[in-house]
């Protein structure tokens, strides 16, 4: 006998999320331009031709464009030295028509990432990436947050999801998902956890988490047995299998034992992607108003 459980887990839309962020903000950009005479722009710098890179900063230029912002894409040959990329930063720097300057990741080995993100002017770091934004965010100071970690606490935040008191467990510490994320929770007043590839019984773990969020880049990482009955699970995984996109999550949006344990989830593509961009944007025109001291 074939029982069919009630499926009653929501799936977390943020592609809608995000569009109704960009017409918001395409109202208040357009308002802006007419106001100030200049329109926000977004700097973005790619070094060497790794084609996912190239395709997601294109479709960083397009989202901008889209909504009012100008965007500026400097593509750099893979030879470029960290000296000649210096020299670009810090002319974007200087120039009083960039608000926002992002380089993206990775660089090639030959250039030192750190010295790279520390040399942006950190008011112009829509990425959040530069060590004073970080030190703000750790000190629950008044900063730029980094995009991921943003637009999934938007996410969480439009769909009504209890954060303060929750024990949020973190799988994964890079730099531009895990660690500010973990931050992101304790500054809802989280108690949080933070997993990795060195975690011993991650199950464990997992299963502890009322709100799990999975960063690893790890396909089928997470099954059922390792959800807490009624978690909220944000899958941030972003791996291509057979040339489809899947996150980190085992069969997150088919029908499966998953839908039977958590009361949410992320999907992949349509959920935490899309939410990413818009923070961008949200990020790039937040700098912009700071700039021209348009009253917050
Ligand atoms: N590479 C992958 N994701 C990102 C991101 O959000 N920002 C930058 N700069 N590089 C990335």
């Amino acid at each position: 006998m074939h029982f069919q459980t009630k499926n009653t887990m929501r799936i977390m839309n943020g592609a809608a999320l995000a569009r109704k962020i960009r017409s918001v903000l395409t109202i208040e950009i357009e308002f802006c331009k007419n106001k100030y005479g200049r329109s926000p722009k977004l700097s973005v710098i790619l070094v060497g031709n790794d084609p996912a890179s190239m395709t997601y900063v294109k479709s960083k230029g397009k989202a901008c464009n889209e909504i009012g912002i100008e965007s500026d894409l400097h593509f750099l040959p893979f030879s470029t030295s960290q000296d000649e990329l210096l020299a670009l930063i810090r002319q974007l720097n200087e120039d009083d028509s960039v608000d926002g300057i992002l380089v993206q990741l990775p660089v090639p080995k030959h250039i030192d990432k750190n010295v790279i993100l520390s040399a942006i002017d950190y008011h112009k770091d829509v990425d959040g990436l530069h060590p004073m934004n970080v030190g703000l965010l750790n000190t629950a100071g008044d900063c730029i947050i980094p995009c991921t970690p943003k637009g999934i606490l938007s996410l969480l935040k439009s769909e009504g999801i209890e954060i303060a008191g929750k024990h949020a467990v973190v799988i994964g510490r890079s730099n531009l998902v895990g660690k500010p994320m973990a931050q992101l929770m304790l500054r809802e007043n989280a108690s949080v956890t933070v997993c990795h590839s060195k975690t011993r019984d991650l199950p464990y773990l997992t299963r502890q988490g009322e709100i799990l969020i999975v960063a690893i880049g790890c396909p089928n990482l997470i099954n059922a047995d390792m959800i807490k009955p009624g978690a909220v699970v944000v899958d941030v995984g972003i791996n291509s299998v057979d040339n489809k996109l899947v996150g980190d999550v085992y069969n997150s949006i088919d029908v499966s034992s998953i839908e039977k344990k958590a009361a949410a989830i992320t999907p992949v593509p349509g959920g935490v992607g899309p939410m990413t961009i818009a923070s961008l944007l949200e990020n790039t025109f937040e700098i912009y108003k700071r700039r021209m001291k348009v009253a917050l």
